[in-house]
């Protein structure tokens, strides 16, 4: 397994040679190809996961059927520890949203690493803490921010993480469908997709299958506040 992204994770950055090569012995690798999911909101748990590569949708179903997407995450993140810290059924659904490769770690074995390495549980908490200030930022723009604004914030963050430099712009390969999108700005896809025209018009972006490539940053930036 490509365990370099895991090396490099803040985790397990303050882990000496010995103690990482210890660790990686106790992770089950795990392959899923776009669509096929990790685990289901409501399932019992007691693993975690880290992302090797590929990119993983943390969601949640309403009673009808719809779906609300929590986060997109990438290598070097984590998820399914909740149920260590706090026992009780899987909170969300994951899903692989493109060819993903995971490193599964046992809830007992990061407990145990806890115990004799706290700086770990340092990281933890910083990595919970995190994500606790961008799940307050998202509730607050679907109180305060118009679908156009959700979009444009959405799309910066997804630059943020996974862009790369193109020659007109930064290429974002979310490969995210555009009901995808909508699930994650909590919007209707025919709104997002309106939203997402009137960027095109603009020239502000360009939009590709599973991709955009920003072309004026500072614009979408503006529009995103
Ligand atoms: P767990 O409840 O074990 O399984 C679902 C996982 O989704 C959960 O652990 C967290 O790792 C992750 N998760 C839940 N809510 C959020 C959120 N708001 N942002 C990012 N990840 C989340």
């Amino acid at each position: 397994m490509d365990i370099e992204v895991l090396r490099r994770a803040p985790l397990f950055a303050s882990l000496g040679d010995d103690v990482f090569a210890a660790l990686t012995e106790e992770l089950t690798e795990v392959d899923l190809s776009r669509g096929a999911s990790v685990f289901r909101e409501g399932d019992q748990g007691d693993q975690l996961y880290f992302i090797v590569s590929g990119k993983i949708k943390l969601g949640r179903s309403a009673p009808d059927g719809r779906e609300n997407l929590l986060a997109i995450l990438g290598p070097g993140e984590l998820f399914g520890e909740m149920a260590l810290f706090d026992p009780s059924p899987r909170n969300a659904t994951a899903t692989a949203v493109s060819e993903t490769r995971l490193a599964g770690l046992r809830h007992e074995n990061l407990r145990a690493l806890i115990e004799t390495r706290p700086e770990v549980s340092v990281q933890l908490l910083q990595a919970l803490a995190r994500r606790l200030r961008r799940t307050n930022e998202s509730l607050a723009d679907l109180v305060f921010s118009d679908v156009p604004g959700r979009v444009a914030k959405a799309l910066l963050d997804l630059a943020d993480r996974f862009g790369r430099p193109a020659t007109d712009g930064i290429l974002v390969a979310h490969e995210l469908t555009q009901e995808e999108l909508a699930q994650l700005v909590g919007a209707s896809r025919e709104t997002v997709n309106k939203a997402l025209a009137e960027f095109v018009q603009r020239g502000w972006l360009r939009l590709e299958a599973r991709a955009v490539v920003i072309l004026d940053v500072q614009r979408l930036r503006q529009r995103s506040r």
